[in-house]
């Protein structure tokens, strides 16, 4: 998703070359060695991951063999090639315990696997590398690909009763959004850790009322029930606002709020 919504936004600017499976693997430290020296790039982004929150608990190994070693490999490949990279990571890399929004500088300590592997992913880019920016982001919703606001319209829309988690807090972010937050780092250079989120926070099951009535249809579809009633697997921050401090201190500009980042969303929709 995040991807392809960059390869998009960033397109009629800069020459993008977007690489996924099957061209390369980064689990295949070799094959990622060879595209990183020959293509050679201003910067590497390194949007890929095993993204599947409850399935990372099923099978760690390949959680960590492409959050954690992948991560390596796109590290080692970009410093033999002397080339910056831009790692994106995860509000999951906390464990929701602050009653405050999380800065940059917070200690990480991941409830889950997903959340684990990550963390593993940004220790081997701090390791190997000293050109690097690593960016966390949250509850990720744009035009390509599988997303929670995508799911919840079509659900409304067959007219299921939706029953959404009230107790976990987060920024639904926008993936254009991010992206023009993306290139705004980038450009700048000043490497380091970043949060970058859309404005404002809401529980899930806020943000699955909005999705239903921004679309004109009725909220009282959705019901708010306690994670313990949620019957997934992996355990969830409960609290998972990023403070975006970094990019506030480096006057890049804040994303807008998240229910902008909703209407646009749905706007795109509409005009398909
Ligand atoms: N989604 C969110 O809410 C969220 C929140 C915070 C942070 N993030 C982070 O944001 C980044 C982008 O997330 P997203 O939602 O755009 O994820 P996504 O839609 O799942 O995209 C991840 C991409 O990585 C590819 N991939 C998986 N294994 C690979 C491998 N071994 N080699 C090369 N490519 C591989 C996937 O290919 P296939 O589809 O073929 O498997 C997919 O195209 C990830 O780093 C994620 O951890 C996401």
């Amino acid at each position: 998703m995040l991807g392809q919504d960059f390869t998009a936004w960033a397109s009629p600017r800069h020459e993008i070359v977007p690489l996924d499976l099957p061209e390369v693997d980064i689990t295949d430290a070799d094959a990622v060695g060879r595209y990183a020296a020959s293509a050679k790039p201003e910067a590497v982004i390194h949007a890929a991951a095993f993204t599947a929150v409850d399935e990372c608990e099923r099978r760690p190994e390949v959680a960590f063999a492409i959050n954690a070693e992948g991560t390596r490999n796109v590290a080692r490949a970009t410093r033999l090639a002397g080339i910056p990279m831009l790692y994106i990571s995860t509000d999951y890399i906390f464990d929701g315990e602050k009653p405050a929004p999380y800065v940059e500088t917070d200690s990480p300590n991941p409830m889950g696997v997903y959340g684990r592997s990550k963390l593993e992913g940004e220790r081997h880019v701090r390791e190997l590398l000293e050109a690097y920016w690593i960016v966390r982001t949250s509850w990720l919703f744009g035009p390509y690909g599988k997303n929670f606001v995508g799911t919840i319209l079509e659900r409304a829309r067959a007219g299921a009763t939706l029953r959404v988690v009230n107790d976990q807090l987060g920024s639904p972010t926008y993936t254009v959004h991010l992206a023009a937050a993306l290139e705004q780092i980038l450009a700048r250079g000043e490497y380091g850790v970043y949060h970058a989120t859309n404005q404002g926070s809401c529980s899930w099951f806020e943000f699955a009322q909005a999705i239903v009535r921004e679309a004109g249809m009725d909220e009282s579809m959705v019901a708010p029930i306690p994670t313990s009633a949620s019957g997934r697997l992996a355990p969830r921050p409960r609290n998972s606002r990023l403070a975006n401090t970094h990019l506030e201190q480096q006057g890049l500009g804040l994303l807008p709020p998240w229910q902008e980042g909703l209407r646009c969303y749905l706007l795109r929709e509409r005009s398909g």
